[in-house]
């Protein structure tokens, strides 16, 4: 029987309330409510709602109720129709009358946005807690081949050299606003504790919100009741922010399947890391990484789901609501799983530096540099362009590199090319000496990681 039973409602079909049932979804907001509910108790027995005495029992076993949970001792009825209802009638079983008091001054309304959000906020702690992990692989991984050049790319083509540190750690600052972004959507969710707005329009009893509010460790209350019950931006919002992460790990992913096929062969993927296939015996696949690639749909199919259901929704509350729950936690645990491997995977990945550095030797990837020796000269830039185009055009015609020219074959293009210019094309020198800030000279590179790892409290240089 639902808690909102009464004679006025007659039983619902089964049909029905099957139907409207959430508590096989909702189940894992058990603790977040209990935390919710004590924080309501205790309220309602300070502003004299309740006698303190049955605050106190509220209280106390509200908390056993807590213990129980996390000791598996506690058994959830399913029959219910959701997680908030069954702590009202367990309370009721445990307390008789006096747990009929929960609920004075509170709907299920403002009840389920402050536990959805308490959930958030630890949700969002474990998230961020993993992301780091995964941003400290990245450094770690990038600090062991700060002079391992690669070919750099753009519309897939060969363009300049770099450093597999420098193309690792550009994931880092991709990981880095993804942190970011996730304490932001924290910070504004603990600003408007819901507690208080009850169904939607608050209570005529003395609630005092400020308390709820900083004892469930929020920064705020919520300013207007209408959009305490019905506000779920903070849902959209992380699931955006893990969208954004997500759409990250899948460029990751996909790069590395790219770079393990034969044709690239830049990195090798450990067994522990990579699938056989049933047929053919010869093949090594990268289904982690494809999958990786795979789930970033789900995560924004989880995003667009959620912005769906809430665009049409009048004030306040609806019971459409009740849908998005489902598709936030498929989103969050996703994503965890996701960002967990991120570690183990950078681990079982072999760097075939040498593959890498001979194919930043092929493609003329150097000739920016030749051009810039000449403008260094004085040469004006569109010049030097365009003679080390007519340099390339000669070395493919006749077979040659740009460290193969003689120096009066140089000459010929023009006539300040001098024996420096080798020095100026070596692959190394001309990866190496981009140091500008941001660019790929491991001093550069080096000085990023040690930032971002004392950002997070580790010094790589002591391992
Ligand atoms: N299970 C519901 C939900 O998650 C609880 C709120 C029910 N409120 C109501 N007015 N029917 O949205």
């Amino acid at each position: 029987m639902a808690i909102w039973s009464n004679k006025f409602h007659d039983a619902m079909s089964n049909q029905a309330y099957n139907f409207n049932q959430s508590i096989h979804i909702d189940d894992r907001l058990l603790d977040a409510d209990l935390r919710g509910s004590m924080a309501h108790a205790e309220m309602l027995g300070r502003q004299q709602i309740i006698l303190q005495e049955e605050a106190e029992d509220l209280l106390q076993e509200l908390r056993k109720m807590r213990k129980e949970y996390a000791e598996g001792q506690l058994a959830i009825d399913y029959d219910e129709e959701d997680i908030h209802s069954f702590i009202e009638a367990e309370l009721t079983r445990r307390l008789g009358s006096t747990g009929k008091k929960i609920h004075t001054g509170r709907s299920r309304n403002d009840q389920v946005a402050t536990a959805l959000k308490i959930y958030c906020m630890d949700e969002i702690d474990i998230l961020s807690e993993k992301l780091s992990d995964a941003i400290l692989a990245f450094c770690d991984k990038a600090n062991h081949h700060l002079e391992t050049i690669m070919p750099g790319y753009t519309h897939l083509q060969r363009a300049q050299p770099i450093t597999y540190a420098h193309y690792l750690m550009a994931y880092v600052e991709m990981l880095f606003r993804d942190y970011d972004r996730l304490q932001d959507v924290k910070k504004r969710i603990s600003a408007g504790m819901p507690l208080g707005a009850g169904a939607l329009a608050t209570s005529t009893f003395p609630l005092d919100r400020d308390f709820t509010a900083f004892s469930l460790g929020f920064t705020d209350y919520a300013d207007n009741s209408l959009d305490a019950v019905s506000d779920r931006d903070y849902s959209i919002e992380l699931l955006s922010a893990l969208s954004i992460m997500s759409m990250h790990l899948s460029r990751y992913a996909e790069e590395t399947i790219i770079w393990t096929s034969q044709e690239f062969n830049f990195i090798s993927l450990k067994d522990t890391f990579s699938t056989g296939s049933s047929i053919m015996p010869q093949k090594k696949n990268a289904d982690i990484h494809e999958l990786m690639r795979g789930k970033t749909g789900r995560v924004f199919g989880d995003l667009m789901a959620v912005l769906t259901i809430m665009k049409g929704i009048p004030l306040a509350y609806n019971k459409d609501i009740q849908e998005e729950k489902e598709r936030l936690f498929d989103g969050i645990d996703t994503m965890k799983a996701m960002i967990s491997l991120i570690p183990a995977m950078l681990a079982e990945t072999v760097v075939n530096e040498d593959v890498m550095y001979a194919a930043a030797g092929q493609g003329f990837i150097n000739a920016t540099d030749c051009a810039d020796y000449l403008a260094a000269k004085g040469v004006p830039f569109r010049d030097a362009y365009q003679q080390t185009g007519d340099i390339i055009q000669y070395c493919i015609e006749n077979d040659e590199t740009l460290e193969s020219l003689s120096v009066a074959e140089y000459k010929q293009f023009n006539r300040q090319f001098e024996e420096d210019i080798y020095d100026a094309i070596d692959l190394k020198n001309c990866t190496f000496r981009r140091n500008v800030p941001g660019g790929p000279a491991p001093e550069r590179v080096k000085d990023h990681i040690k930032a971002v790892t004392s950002y997070f409290g580790l010094d790589l240089s002591q391992q």
